[in-house]
């Protein structure tokens, strides 16, 4: 059985442990925890082996938390290691952990593609370039806004291909996660080099796309605006909608007011985390003007990347069909089902 480790507990790690956790082609060895804090308790009752950091082991035992080994010792028995660490961090992982051992890992959106931090060549987008993943040591699984702009992107530009002349994206950006103890500040901010638009390019490197973020004092999911301009007249508006309807990871909702309420509704219809993992299109406001196209959706910012990373692990792993490893992944998930209950919830 192929074994992996999960480094770091924050927001992305938890996720990705209770997936690896439920997925039985895996044997899962644990998480890697820095500090002694009550989520150590969290990952405890929820059976997961914690390992931390040599040097910070005798802090873990004077606060009476169980730890199973050190985080080197965790990554020398794994095949592979899920990266889920601060933002920055990977790139010290894999040279002091992951290189040295010989060890295979996906690394989150936070770290760097290009430059002296880089971490792979590789920025994964399971819509885009799955299978490209087959095989590969490093990989890069794009960050959330960067994983649903491929997925609304790629099935378009497929479909309408030289027609579209350009793609400019406004996502405005929650402030912190449900999770997140940190204050939020009442400022709008704007972002001075947003990575999304090099990121995207990564996989798309045709796509004519421009990027603007800002982050807003919320918690509740990321909000798209994305405006399509065709070469002559945009499509019909039923025509888009069929289009995305038939994307996995999709759904189509009708009667939400804002980015809460489809937070909200997973969290009180039980969905695990209160994650839908998958994009909304707000078919409610969708408009064709002209020569443009412009889609509005809402982004499950923490679970969005989960599914993906699942589905990144049959790649390099298994080197399973992507059909087979959508199966695999939605049986998981439930993301069919949640779909079809968030369209019905909001139709
Ligand atoms: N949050 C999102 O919505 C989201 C979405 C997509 C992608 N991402 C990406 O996912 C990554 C993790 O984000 P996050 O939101 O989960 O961050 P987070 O909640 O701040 O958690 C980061 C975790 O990293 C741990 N850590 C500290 N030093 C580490 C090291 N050297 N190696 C490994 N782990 C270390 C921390 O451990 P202690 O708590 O024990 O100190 C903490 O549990 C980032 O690259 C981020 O850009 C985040």
């Amino acid at each position: 059985m192929v074994k992996v480790f999960v480094n770091g507990y924050g927001n992305i790690g938890r996720r990705l442990a209770t997936m690896l956790s439920a997925d039985k082609e895996f044997q899962f060895i644990g998480v890697a925890k820095y500090t002694a804090d009550t989520k150590t308790k969290d990952a405890l009752d929820n059976q997961f082996d914690i390992y931390v950091p040599e040097s910070n082991l005798r802090q873990f035992r004077n606060s009476n938390y169980k730890v199973s080994g050190t985080v080197e010792e965790a990554v020398k028995q794994s095949d592979i290691i899920v990266d889920a660490a601060k933002e920055g961090r990977g790139f010290d992982n894999k040279k002091r952990l992951y290189e040295p051992m010989k060890k295979a890992a996906i690394f989150q959106g936070g770290e760097d593609r290009c430059g002296v931090r880089s971490v792979a060549d590789m920025i994964h987008n399971s819509r885009v370039n799955y299978a490209k993943a087959r095989g590969q040591i490093y990989v890069i699984q794009g960050s959330c806004n960067v994983s649903g702009m491929g997925r609304i992107m790629q099935p378009l530009a497929e479909e309408f291909g030289d027609e579209i002349e350009r793609y400019d994206v406004t996502i405005v950006r929650r402030w912190a996660d449900l999770e997140d103890s940190k204050e939020m500040r009442d400022s709008i901010e704007w972002d001075r080099n947003p990575h999304h638009q090099e990121d995207v390019k990564a996989f798309m490197p045709t796509a004519n796309l421009y990027v603007e973020a800002y982050k807003v004092p919320s918690r509740m999911m990321h909000l798209h605006q994305m405006l399509i301009r065709f070469k002559t007249k945009a499509p019909a508006k039923d025509r888009v909608i069929e289009l995305l309807s038939k994307q996995f990871g999709v759904a189509i909702l009708n009667s939400a007011i804002g980015s809460a309420d489809v937070r909200r509704k997973a969290l009180t219809l039980g969905f695990q985390h209160g994650d839908t993992n998958m994009v909304h299109i707000h078919q409610e406001v969708m408009r064709v003007q002209d020569d443009v196209l412009k889609i509005l959706y809402t982004d499950d910012q923490t679970g969005m990347v989960i599914p993906e990373n699942h589905l990144l692990l049959q790649s390099m792993v298994f080197r399973r069909p992507k059909e087979e490893a959508i199966k695999k992944t939605d049986t998981l998930f439930q993301l069919s089902r949640k779909k079809r209950i968030l369209e019905e919830e909001f139709k």
